[in-house]
């Protein structure tokens, strides 16, 4: 609603201070300070309060690393920490509320039950908090020594190490993504069932709203844009799939399946997302569906889960434009052609970035290599890594079937179906208590759905910074925020942008250059990483006898 008006707000400047000033200032504050958390003095990004003053005790690395721990005194003066989950300005407060409650839930309740108390799945032999893969004697699974030079699974040596092990906050967070995605279904079912049934029989009855009314005056895209850019892309995937078939190793009927499941998705998940907004993360379902079908080859899950689950995150984010666009009564042609040549821009950039510094700079992503201080960690590209083990490579069979050890995540899937209907139930039992109708179990369930690759930290400071503004100056400064809200909001994000390009530019190509003192070498937690179980031996932590 705000956003809204924000956009339609007439410009009326007299004895305020002008937004486009206030957005310069706050961006030239937000760029020059973020020079001293990216390259001068990175301590500041994660200041664990725990680990400097206990910097022996497993324990408190466990409880205070804001990077590899519970994060709790865990401290950030960098934006880009606090922006990790997209920025906590523009976030309404209710969501932020909510998964609150669903973080503390899970990260300070259910996490730290398992770990201590239960010992859920040996979690004691792994560091708490990891997206590493681990044998069973809690060193990090060689999984080079498992794949063949085909990039496929060699089944002797698999059975020579053994499974592959998750630490407990890795195995939980594929339980509850299990769990969300049945609850999202659910919840929706009996909570927004009639609504969306009515909004798209009305959608057909050709009610008219003002925006439609308005946007009848430009011409509509035909549909032959639409058709022949499917028709491309599908042809070009399918070349791809045939012609490079030993390094995709995705067959034919494997890629048209993937399409039939965007294709039925897209509708029912864009409506979710938009009377909900939140949808069920698919790419779970596609990875355990291929897994399934065709396990050992790690290449052709990740393909599959690329045509079948992003293809259509992409549809849904390409909707939600569109419905920018409506109400901003942008003419819906060149809505098409912005987004047409902001795809080809955007992918030619990405992948041409990414070839460049996977060529260019040194040790990246490899975490034992690099120097301490470093950003080229590739925290999210672990996880899509560690997701090609786990379900291509290996196959959800040995991993969450009867020849793994996590079979009984398997149950998520269940407790994500009854949970929404015990609210139901509750909420049709006693419909005065209006409270329960508010309880979301898919967004609690989901509220570590970024967890990993975003750590407690980016939790942490993205709740504190969103509470301060749509709690405190919302409520104490309600004109201010208004006003200046979404300015700033944009102002320090764009100011982060401008000089992590900067220092990339000027000091990032080579390690060489980074700046090596106290303040630069990471978060000093590094015994957040230990198993706390008698007799593993691991490097840099204390053997427990
Ligand atoms: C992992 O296995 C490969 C192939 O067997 C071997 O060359 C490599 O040294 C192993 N790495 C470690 C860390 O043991």
């Amino acid at each position: 609603m705000t956003f809204r008006r924000a956009l339609h707000e007439k410009e009326n400047d007299t004895g305020r201070y002008p937004r486009g000033k206030f957005f310069l200032i706050a961006m030239l504050c937000s760029f020059s300070w973020y020079i001293v958390p990216g390259y001068l003095f990175k301590f500041l990004s994660t200041i664990s309060v725990l680990c400097l003053v206990f910097p022996k005790s497993v324990l408190a690395h466990q409880l205070g690393s804001g990077q590899f721990g519970l994060g709790i005194f865990s401290f950030t003066f960098d934006w880009s920490v606090i922006v990790y989950l997209g920025s906590p300005l523009v976030t309404p407060f209710f969501a932020i509320l909510n998964i609150l409650a669903g973080y503390v839930v899970i990260v300070y309740i259910m996490i730290p039950v398992a770990y201590w108390g239960l010992n859920l799945y040996n979690a004691k032999n792994f560091p708490i908090f990891s997206t590493d893969l681990f044998d069973g004697h809690g060193q990090s699974y060689n999984v080079s020594a498992i794949v063949n030079k085909n990039f496929e699974i060699d089944n002797v040596a698999y059975e020579a190490q053994g499974r592959i092990n998750l630490s407990i906050m890795f195995a939980l967070a594929y339980g509850l993504s299990f769990a969300t995605i049945v609850a999202t279904l659910t919840h929706v079912l009996l909570f927004n069932g009639k609504e969306i049934y009515e909004r798209f029989r009305a959608s057909y009855k050709g009610k008219i709203d003002i925006h439609t009314k308005l946007m009848r005056k430009y011409q509509d895209i035909p549909s032959w844009w639409f058709h022949t850019t499917l028709a491309l892309s599908f042809a070009l995937s399918l070349l791809l799939c045939t012609v490079l078939k030993s390094e995709i190793q995705l067959p034919w009927w494997a890629l048209i399946f993937a399409c039939m499941i965007a294709l039925i998705f897209t509708l029912p998940i864009s409506i979710i997302q938009a009377t909900t907004n939140n949808s069920p993360g698919l790419n779970v379902i596609t990875e355990y569906i291929l897994g399934l079908i065709m396990p050992g080859k790690p290449i052709a899950n990740v393909c599959f889960k690329t045509y079948g689950y992003i293809s259509m995150a992409q549809a849904v984010s390409f909707l939600q434009d569109f419905k920018l666009g409506h109400y901003m009564k942008i003419p819906p042609r060149s809505m098409f052609v912005v987004q047409l040549v902001g795809t080809f821009i955007a992918s030619t950039i990405n992948v041409s970035t990414a070839w460049y510094m996977l060529n260019n700079i040194p040790f990246i992503c490899q975490l034992e290599l690099l120097p301490k201080n470093t950003q080229w960690t590739c925290r999210g590209d672990h996880v899509f890594y560690d997701a090609s083990v786990i379900w291509g490579l290996v196959g959800p069979k040995r991993f969450f079937g009867p020849l793994g050890n996590y079979g009984a995540l398997n149950w998520f899937f269940l407790g994500g179906a009854i949970g929404p209907m015990l609210v139901w139930l509750l909420h049709k039992s006693f419909p005065k208590q209006s409270w329960i109708k508010l309880i979301n179990l898919p967004v609690l369930l989901g509220a570590t759905a970024a967890m990993p690759p975003a750590n407690t930290l980016n939790f942490n400071s993205w709740i504190v910074v969103g509470f301060l503004f749509n709690f405190f100056v919302f409520r104490y400064r309600k004109k201010w925020w208004q006003r200046y809200n979404y300015v700033l909001a944009a102002a320090l994000d764009a100011g982060v942008a401008f000089m992590g390009v900067f220092i990339f530019l000027a000091f990032g190509f080579t390690n060489v250059k980074d700046l090596y003192w106290w303040g630069n070498e990471g978060e000093y937690c590094d015994l957040a990483n230990c198993p706390t179980v008698k007799g593993i031996q691991v490097r840099g932590c204390p053997l427990i006898k």
